[in-house]
């Protein structure tokens, strides 16, 4: 099968959160499966371009129509990724090159994915690369299924377009007259994108793709209610018939406990007693505190944000330093009132608390593999894949039972059995503490059973290759429709 992915970042590009995580192991577990041809098609942002990592050979050059613009794109091959995975860049200076160096956050972020869906379409053209299925990612890519379905049809006749929701609270909202000045599409379009007089770019997909997927079973049940639809429960709901949800997995080549070249020490299921305490001891040197096998080290790494549980940590985290023995550890940037309470609690609580307010992949590899217990109480979480990472490197999770969150950790009753890691129902910090509190326990008063538990959860497959032959399922599917 011939498939197209299209997604505004993908490591080790580009990445800014899971989504590129996603797009790195998701197209190489699709080029593993024989027949498959995959190519990924991604903006060539600065970073890119100066990278020497990321040699390029420069293979068509054409126009981009943008309403009553015509913009300049390049078309750029990658010349040194040998997974089966044929990597394009599209170029254009003014959308993708010197800007802010951070992917989002400009104003005009609106034009500049709406340029780099259609350059998608031209390019493939161009090329003659003429997909079976284009499987595209998020609102930045959302306007795939609609121009596929009007402009580019003649182009395209057979293609299919699989569209996958992956964090729905972003859905790329433009005035009315962005409709007419930006996306040149013929206006019976204009009732698909419409939201209460606003363009909806998320909308627009959930209605034209052939099929839609989320990145979990739980996310796609819950994104029928209000609560987690951020207004599109109604238009999910109609479309309830074409939705899935495939759990992520993660890329576990690059996520390797006994490979990870990030790590001071390097351990499996089976020797982790020895390896695992040598990254806690240095962990705990790295970030100044104080050196202790037998404190439990929760560990976060996470963006600052609301949507990831920081309000129910904050209220709680005195009592928690206060009650127990125990470190806490967070990496993470953000927003400013969570950087604040960290940075506070850390100088407050130096020999328990320790607070890293920055971006740090190698860090955050020997937090995974150096903490005892993982906590992530997001509020709402579409899949997440941290916590993965961290049963990989045999962290123990402390959850909130939502999202994916629900389908990657089964919660375990107080003796460590069951399942794989502490779970809480509501969204309530008093809960939240009782889920830690029995993990803590589990640590200080059974420890055999708590690396019982550490081998349990390391010795999980969460590798590409289940979700990935759930998506060819639904791939097949489109192409019988
Ligand atoms: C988004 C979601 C996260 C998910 C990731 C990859 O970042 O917030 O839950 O794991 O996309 O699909």
């Amino acid at each position: 099968m011939r498939i197209a992915v299209c997604a505004s970042e993908g490591a080790p590009y580009a990445k800014s959160g899971g989504l590129g995580d996603v797009m790195e192991a998701l197209p190489a577990a699709l080029a593993r499966i024989e027949g498959n041809e995959v190519a990924l098609f991604l903006p060539y942002y600065n970073k890119i371009k100066q990278s020497e990592k990321y040699p390029v050979e420069l293979v068509a050059q054409f126009r981009v129509g943008l309403g009553w613009r015509q913009q300049y794109a390049g078309l750029m091959k990658l010349t040194n990724r040998n997974d089966g995975v044929q990597v394009y860049f599209i170029d254009n200076e003014y959308y993708f090159g010197g800007r802010t160096g951070a992917i989002y956050g400009d104003l005009d972020d609106g034009e500049r994915y709406a340029f780099f869906s259609r350059a998608c379409l031209d390019a493939m053209a161009i090329i003659g690369y003429i997909p079976d299925v284009i499987q595209c990612n998020d609102w930045q890519t959302a306007l795939i299924p609609t121009y596929l379905k009007s402009v580019y049809r003649n182009l395209f006749p057979n293609t299919r377009c699989m569209y996958t929701i992956h964090n729905i609270e972003y859905q790329g909202w433009a005035g009315g007259s962005f409709f007419d000045d930006v996306l040149g599409l013929p206006w019976e379009y204009r009732g698909t994108l419409d939201m209460g007089g606003s363009v909806n770019m998320m909308k627009g997909a959930i209605e034209t793709a052939d099929l839609v997927t989320t990145v979990s079973e739980t996310y796609a049940r819950e994104l029928m209610y209000p609560y987690y639809a951020h207004g599109l429960d109604g238009i999910l709901s109609s479309a309830a018939w074409k939705l899935t949800g495939i759990t992520n997995g993660i890329d576990t080549n690059t996520f390797n406990p006994e490979t990870d070249a990030a790590l001071p020490a390097h351990f499996n299921a089976e020797t982790f007693s020895v390896g695992k305490a040598e990254c806690k001891a240095a962990l705990q040197k790295e970030v100044g505190l104080p050196v202790d096998p037998d404190v439990p080290l929760m560990v976060m790494v996470t963006r600052l944000a609301g949507h990831k549980g920081l309000d129910l940590l904050c209220y709680i985290a005195r009592r928690l330093l206060w009650e127990e023995k125990c470190q806490l550890l967070i990496l993470g940037t953000g927003e400013p009132q969570y950087e604040t309470f960290f940075k506070d609690l850390a100088a407050e609580y130096p020999n328990q608390c320790a607070a890293k307010i920055t971006f740090n992949l190698g860090l955050a590899a020997r937090i995974y593999a150096g903490g005892d217990v993982y906590l992530m109480p997001s509020k709402s979480e579409p899949c997440g894949l941290s916590q993965m990472n961290a049963m990989r490197y045999g962290t123990i999770p402390v959850v909130h039972a939502t999202g994916g969150l629900k389908d990657t950790v089964p919660p375990c009753d107080e003796n460590g059995e069951g399942g794989l890691g502490f779970t809480f129902q509501s969204y309530n910090a008093d809960d939240f503490l009782a889920s830690i509190k029995r993990c803590l326990n589990l640590y200080n008063n059974n420890r055999e059973a708590f690396n019982a538990l550490v081998k349990k959860d390391m010795s999980q497959d969460f590798s590409w290759n289940v979700p990935a032959g759930r998506y060819m399922e639904l791939f097949h599917r489109m192409l019988s429709m």
